[in-house]
C-alpha cells in the first residue's frame, strides 16, 4: 500500500446472475480471455495496492470463496447471505472489516464483479479525480446508446453537478430519458460512506438498499459528489448474459492483440486469433490464422505460431515453428519445429532445434538438441538424446496397465520405423534398432537391436489358394513374362 493507495477496494459479486441460465457456474465465475469476471475484476484492484482487497459473495457462495482462494489469494470474502441491494451489500463488507477491528480511513472504492473490461488505470484515474476534487463521493459515469436497465445520472440544471441516481425501475419517462448512466464503480470518503450507509432506505421500487443512494444523502449534507465519465463507454460494459459475455471477450480480445501488434508481434488474422490476458511475447513473433494462445503462453522472437493451433501454458522458443499444433504445458526451444498435426502435452520439452513431425504425441518427454521424430510416433515417458533420429511410426510403449515407465534412447542414435519400446528400456548412445522390431531389451551403445521375427515365403500360395482371383492372374501373367518367381523361402 503507497500512500496514494485506497483503504479498501470493494467488490460487489454476490448477485445471481439469472441471466446466464447456468446451473454449473454463478456469473461472476464465467471466463473472458482466460480470467474469471470476478478475477478481472480483483486483478484490476490489485492494480491500486489497496489495504484492504474485499470481494463480496453470496449465490454460489463456496465455489466463489474456492476460486478466489486458488486463484487470487489476496482478496478476502466477505459473505452477504441474502442479496439485499448493493448497499447491504457494502454495508457487509464494511461491518465485516470492523468485525476483524480495521477501521478504514482514506478512500474505499467500489466496483462491481461482472465488468471484465474496467482496468485499473480507469479506478486509478477515477481515485485521482476524487482526491483532487476534495469530493465526498465520486462515480464513475459513462454515455451509452441504450441506457436500459441502468441507473441514469441526474444532474443540476444549474451547476450541472451530480444531484443523485435514479434506478430504471424508480425513474419517470423524462429520467429514462437520460443517457448518462451509473457504471457501479465509485471512489468514497470511507468515513462519510459509513455514515451514508446507515441512512440509506429500501423505500424503493424493489425494496432494497440502493447504494446509489447515499449520493443525495452526501449532497443533502453539503459534500461534493463528483462524477468522472468514462472517455470509452465499452469500458464499464457489464455481462448479464452470454450474448453479453462473448461480445466483452471480443473487446477484449482486440485489446490484448493490439497491445502485441504495437509490441512488434505479427498478427495476421486478428478476427481468428485469441489471447488470453497472461499471453506474452518478444518481437517479430508472427501469430497465423485461427491460433489461440492460452494460459502463461509466450513467444520466443520471431518464431511463427499457427496456423490452426492452441497452445496453452507452452513456451516457444526464439524462431521456433509450430503449426497446426495443440499444446499443453510444452517447451519448444529456439529454432525447434512442431507440426504440422503435432500433440505436445504436459511435460513435452524440445530443445534447440528439434523437430517433432505430422500426427506425433510428445509427453513428459525430453528431445536433446536436434533431435528429432518426425512422422506417426507417440513418446511418452521417454528422454530422447541429441542428434537422434526416431523413425516413422515408432511407439515407446510407456504403460503396463498398472505404472509408466521410461525409455532413454542415447546420442544420435538411429532407431527404425515401426518400433515398439517396451519401456523401461535403454538404448545406448550410437545405437541403431532394425525396422518393425520390439525392443524389449537394452540396447549396448554403439549395437544394432534386431527383435522381428524372420520371413519366410510360401512359393504359389495365392495360385493354390485363392485360384482364379486376379491376384492369382497377375502371378501367372509375371511368370509368363518370365519374372523371377522365388520357389522357396
Ligand atoms: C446497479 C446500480 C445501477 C447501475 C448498475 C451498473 C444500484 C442500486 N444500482 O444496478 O445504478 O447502473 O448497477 O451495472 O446500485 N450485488 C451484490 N449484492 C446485492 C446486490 C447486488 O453483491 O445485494 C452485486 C451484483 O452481484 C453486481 C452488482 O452488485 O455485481 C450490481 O448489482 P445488480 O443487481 O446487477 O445491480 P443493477 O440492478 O444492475
Ligand atoms: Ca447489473
Amino acid at each position: 500500500m503507497s500512500a496514494n493507495s485506497p483503504a479498501a477496494v470493494v467488490v460487489l459479486a454476490a448477485g445471481g446472475g439469472t441471466r446466464m441460465k447456468s446451473n454449473r457456474l454463478p456469473k461472476v465465475l464465467h471466463e473472458v480471455c482466460g480470467r474469471s469476471l470476478v478475477g478481472h475484476a480483483v486483478a484490476a484492484a490489485e492494480e491500486l495496492t489497496p489495504g484492504q482487497l474485499v470481494v463480496v459473495i453470496g449465490h454460489m457462495r463456496e465455489k466463489v470463496a474456492e476460486h478466489l482462494a486458488a486463484h487470487h489469494p489476496g482478496a478476502r470474502p466477505v459473505v452477504q447471505a441474502e442479496q439485499n441491494g448493493t448497499g447491504h451489500a457494502v454495508r457487509t463488507a464494511l461491518e465485516a472489516l470492523a468485525a476483524d477491528g480495521i477501521e478504514l480511513d482514506g478512500t474505499v472504492i467500489v466496483t462491481t464483479g461482472d465488468a471484465p473490461l474496467l482496468t485499473g488505470g480507469t479506478l486509478r484515474a477515477l481515485a485521482g479525480a476524487h482526491a483532487e476534487q476534495g469530493n465526498g463521493v465520486t462515480v464513475l459515469t459513462a454515455v451509452v446508446p441504450e441506457p436500459f436497465g441502468y441507473g441514469r445520472i441526474l444532474r443540476d440544471e444549474a451547476d450541472g453537478a451530480v444531484a443523485a441516481i435514479v434506478e430504471e425501475k424508480d425513474a419517470s419517462d423524462a429520467q429514462r430519458a437520460i443517457d448518462e448512466i451509473n457504471s457501479g464503480v465509485f471512489a468514497f470518503d470511507a468515513k462519510l460512506l459509513v455514515g451514508a450507509l446507515a441512512e440509506v432506505t429500501t423505500d424503493n421500487a424493489q425494496g432494497e438498499e440502493y447504494l446509489t443512494d447515499t449520493l443525495e444523502i452526501l449532497r443533502r449534507a453539503g459534500h461534493r459528489v463528483g462524477a468522472v465519465v468514462a472517455a470509452d463507454y465499452r469500458d464499464i460494459l457489464g455481462i448479464n448474459d452470454r450474448v453479453q459475455l462473448a461480445h466483452a471477450r471480443r473487446l477484449l480480445n482486440d485489446r490484448l492483440l493490439e497491445r502485441a501488434m504495437r509490441a512488434g508481434v505479427t498478427v495476421v488474422d486478428p478476427a481468428t486469433t485469441w489471447f488470453d490476458v497472461q499471453v506474452s511475447y518478444e518481437p517479430d513473433a508472427v501469430v497465423l490464422p485461427n491460433t489461440q494462445l492460452q494460459g502463461e503462453t509466450h513467444l520466443g522472437e520471431g518464431c511463427e505460431v499457427g496456423p490452426n493451433s492452441t497452445l496453452k501454458d507452452t513456451r516457444i522458443g526464439a524462431g521456433a515453428c509450430v503449426s497446426n499444433t495443440t499444446a499443453n504445458g510444452a517447451e519448444v526451444g529456439e529454432l525447434a519445429t512442431a507440426g504440422p498435426y503435432a500433440y505436445l502435452r504436459p511435460g513435452a520439452r524440445l530443445a534447440r532445434k528439434a523437430k517433432v513431425g505430422t500426427y506425433v504425441e510428445v509427453k513428459n518427454s525430453e528431445l536433446g538438441e536436434g533431435a528429432k521424430v518426425p512422422h506417426l510416433s507417440y513418446i511418452g515417458d521417454a528422454t530422447i538424446g541429441e542428434g537422434t533420429n526416431v523413425g516413422a511410426a515408432s511407439v515407446t510403449v510407456n504403460y503396463d496397465g498398472v505404472n509408466k515407465h521410461r525409455t532413454v534412447i542415447g546420442a544420435h542414435c538411429r532407431t527404425g520405423s515401426d518400433n515398439m519400446f517396451i519401456a523401461p528400456v535403454t538404448i545406448g548412445d550410437g545405437a541403431y534398432t532394425a525396422a518393425g522390431s520390439v525392443i524389449t531389451n537394452d540396447v549396448p551403445a554403439g549395437g544394432l537391436g534386431v527383435g522381428r521375427a524372420q520371413q519366410r515365403n510360401i512359393a504359389g500360395w495365392v495360385e493354390r489358394k485363392r485360384p482364379g482371383s486376379t491376384s492369382a492372374q497377375a502371378a501367372a501373367a509375371a511368370a509368363d513374362r518370365g519374372a523371377e518367381v522365388p520357389t522357396e523361402a
